[in-house]
């Protein structure tokens, strides 16, 4: 692989710096065989993690697959992510794990960390074996799209990923208090006559879990953090020492419950919109670090699950290639974040999170060439036919958006550059 040299670029929005990669490296000096990119005004950060996808395969490869995943993830500036394990079947066991770490290997545009489930089937019933898919080296666990509802089944759970030195990711989802549930409770789910999934249902859960982690001492990250209250709680919980993260979505910083009025279940999802308010607290939660991290809940759909009345749609949302522009939105343009604050939350932070030592590093010599090139200045118009997944199911069609992810860069190689993947 030939030397790469990126001219001018901004590391962290700061002083222009050439970067010159060689050997999978951060590399100091100069060398005359490099190939050149030309980055002046872009702005060079840590390569994106996220630790909240979905790729779908196996089992519903006509949604999304594991290349066309991480071909979404390239060119939205991840190098890394979690692929959740709500899949057909689902990964409770080591076979499926391994099998998707291997083709995430084999497709190379994104390390494809496998997630895998807390319970046999998500059925919340008795532990999948944990330790055997520890073993071929899976770093966090859910059941991500059903909540670990039982107390004590999680207990066992957060006992045994300390053993293990794993992370248990909760989908906070009271299921006693969501039957049936379609969008948040409140003002517009009441005049729509939609069943409401209440605050409570998401804060109850995710109380309850930071006092086990309490008394386990374990490892508890929060997925997808959508209400002011469990914000509160987690700000509580980490006062107390408790060992809690949390991440949010881009689209639940920016999207609210008023997009009910459409009706169009491109914007159902789960947990659900929530109100204004809500959004504005995780916006300022995520600024000061109580939230850790965004994490995109990329969730393709077919169109025949999305293109139907509102209570037969499956929630979900894609995000990969939407993440970056959703959080210069709502986040840099506003003053919330600087650059710096955009590697911690897109990168360190979930890097950390999941215990990743290649990922989320210093651009600094001696580190992995492992980066995301950004055009502050570019906006550009969402069209989901026009994304890398199979599915189009983007909430942000037609809406133009600020900042464009330009090149992404794997321990050196180029895996995207100017909207196109690069193999
Ligand atoms: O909206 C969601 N979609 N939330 C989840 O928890 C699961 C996900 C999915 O798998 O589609
Ligand atoms: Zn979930």
């Amino acid at each position: 692989m030939k030397p790469l040299l990126i001219k001018g670029a901004r590391p962290y929005g700061e002083e222009p710096r050439d970067l010159l990669l060689r050997d999978g490296l951060i590399a100091e000096g100069a060398v005359d065989d490099a190939e050149v990119i030309e980055a002046d005004g872009l702005i060079a950060l840590p390569g994106f993690v996220d630790l909240h996808t979905h790729l779908r395969e196996p089992g519903r490869e006509d949604t999304e697959t594991i290349a066309t995943g991480s071909a979404a993830a390239a060119l939205g500036g991840y190098t890394a992510v979690f692929a959740m394990a709500n899949t057909d079947p689902v990964a409770d066991n080591a076979v499926i794990v391994q099998h998707v770490a291997r083709r995430g290997r084999e497709v190379g545009l994104v390390d494809v960390h496998p997630v895998g489930a807390v319970t046999v089937g998500l059925k919340g019933e008795r532990l999948a074996e944990l330790g055997t898919m520890a073993a071929t080296g899976v770093l966090m666990f859910s059941d991500d799209g059903h909540c670990v509802a039982d107390p004590l089944l999680m207990r066992r759970a957060l006992e045994y990923s300390t053993a293990l030195d794993v992370v248990i990711a909760q989908h906070a989802e009271e299921p006693r208090l969501t039957e049936g549930a379609q969008a948040h409770e409140g003002e517009h789910a009441a005049r729509l006559g939609l069943a409401g999934w209440p605050a409570a249902a998401e804060e109850s859960i995710i109380a309850r879990d930071c006092l086990l982690a309490r008394q386990t001492g374990a490892r508890l990250h929060v997925c997808h953090v959508s209400t002011a209250g469990a914000a509160e709680l987690i700000r509580w919980a980490k006062s107390q020492g408790i060992t809690v993260s949390a991440e949010v979505t881009p689209h639940h910083l920016l999207l609210d419950d008023e997009r009910l009025a459409t009706y169009d279940p491109v914007n159902k999802v789960n947990p659900p919109l929530r109100t204004a308010a809500d959004a504005k607290v995780l916006r300022e939660a995520l600024a000061e670090g109580v939230l850790d991290c965004v994490a995109t809940d990329h969730a393709p759909h077919a169109q025949q699950d999305k293109d139907c009345e509102w209570s037969a749609a499956r929630p979900g949302m894609l995000g990969l290639q939407t993440a970056l522009s959703v959080v210069v939105a709502t986040m840099v343009e506003p003053g919330l974040l600087d650059w710096r604050g955009v590697a911690r939350v897109m990168s360190e932070r979930p890097a950390a999170i999941a215990g990743l030592t290649d990922q989320g590093r210093p651009l600094e010599a001696g580190e992995p060439a492992t980066l995301t090139l950004v055009d502050p200045a570019a906006t550009w118009t969402v069209r989901g036919a026009l994304l890398a997944s199979i599915a189009a199911n983007t909430p942000y069609e037609g809406m133009t958006l600020p900042g464009r992810v330009v090149t992404t860069v794997l321990n050196g190689r180029v895996t995207a550059h100017e909207g196109k993947v690069l193999q």
